[in-house]
């Protein structure tokens, strides 16, 4: 199965689904399914340092025969590594875990920064460290000029943050990287993005494990009446919006049916975008007040750009 791609802003042809690699090693499966992955068609791999397992990926893709410029590979750099003095090294370690000798797409994973001695995703306010956006955003830049990765784009940042930063930008964000799924569809963000050519990824793209869409009346009526999985009308919502997306599965049939698409017609598309909740399974102002500027637009109030 052949899987289309989507032009960056900057020429760089990236897959239009992706496989999402986070909390994918359990029972150390994950080396297996990145090559089962490849043999069902995968292209396109969606990693993070945070996520703690680019050595099997790294592993997995070094026993692919498919060739490297054939594949499609992000990562992001972690919070505590947004000081520019560090960004070159945060990528280095990426490049090494994966055994790679260079990324196509690099995000910085979240718009805050945290002390290099935490890890935390949700950082108290001692964690927390003071660097502003664009100084990593300009690191950023010259991993490009480096040709150590293809492309550099930004993660889970809204329009408020955005719109503060393009103009101070030498390279525009190829991508952001953000939550969609039915249950949170964020159409103003989306076309933001898209009308200043920032395309978008949409991560959870079936809710995750904590948001049930698919288990939503609706997504269900639309599967049985293509005789598909819910989570194909999901990923098809997605695409039929330009939208990049990267469910994560290590099962064999899920990993199959979640390339396969199904065309909606565009009333089947309005109803579901008549079932948004605003619900997300992501939100670190769950954990920690301060960061409420990070989702929370209307009260957007990005301290540091
Ligand atoms: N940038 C960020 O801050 C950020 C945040 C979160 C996630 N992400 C990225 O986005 C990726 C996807 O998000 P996610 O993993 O949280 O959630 P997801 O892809 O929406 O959902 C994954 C869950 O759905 C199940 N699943 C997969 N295909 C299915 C199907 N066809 N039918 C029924 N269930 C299915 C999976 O189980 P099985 O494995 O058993 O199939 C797993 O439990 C992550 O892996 C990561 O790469 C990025």
């Amino acid at each position: 199965m052949s899987v289309q791609r989507i032009k960056l802003n900057n020429g760089v042809l990236m897959p239009e689904i992706g496989l999402g690699t986070w909390n994918a090693n359990k029972e150390g499966i994950l080396f297996e399914t990145v090559k089962k992955a490849v043999d069902l068609g995968y292209r396109h791999f969606d990693c993070a340092k945070f996520y703690a397992n680019q050595v099997e990926i790294g592993k997995a893709l070094k026993e692919v025969t498919v060739p490297r410029k054939e594949l499609f590979i992000t990562s992001k750099i972690w919070n505590n590594r947004h000081r520019p003095e560090l960004v070159p090294g945060a990528l280095d370690e990426i490049l090494e875990e994966l055994q790679l000798e260079y990324l196509d797409l690099l995000l910085m994973h979240w718009p805050f920064a945290s002390r290099l001695e935490t890890n935390s995703p949700e950082p108290p306010l001692d964690e927390m460290d003071n660097v502003p956006i664009m100084d990593t955003w300009k690191a950023m830049e010259a991993l490009v000029d480096s040709g150590k990765v293809r492309a550099i784009g930004v993660s889970n940042f809204n329009k408020d943050i955005l719109q503060k930063m393009l103009p101070q930008c030498r390279i525009v964000p190829a991508v952001n990287q953000v939550e969609i799924h039915p249950y949170n569809q964020s159409f103003e963000l989306v076309r933001f993005c898209q009308e200043n050519g920032i395309a978008v990824t949409g991560y959870c793209p079936l809710g995750g494990e904590m948001v049930p869409v698919l288990e939503d009346d609706i997504i269900k009526q639309l599967a049985k009446m293509h005789s598909c999985t819910p989570a194909q009308v999901a990923l098809s919502w997605a695409l039929s919006r330009g939208i990049i997306v990267i469910p994560k599965s290590t099962n064999e049939l899920r990993l199959k049916q979640n390339l396969e698409k199904v065309a909606l017609t565009s009333d089947e598309l309005a109803m579901i975008s008549k079932i948004e909740k605003h619900k997300r399974k992501v939100d670190p102002v769950r954990y920690v007040k301060h960061l409420e500027w990070v989702f929370h637009e209307d009260k957007a109030k990005c301290p540091l750009i």
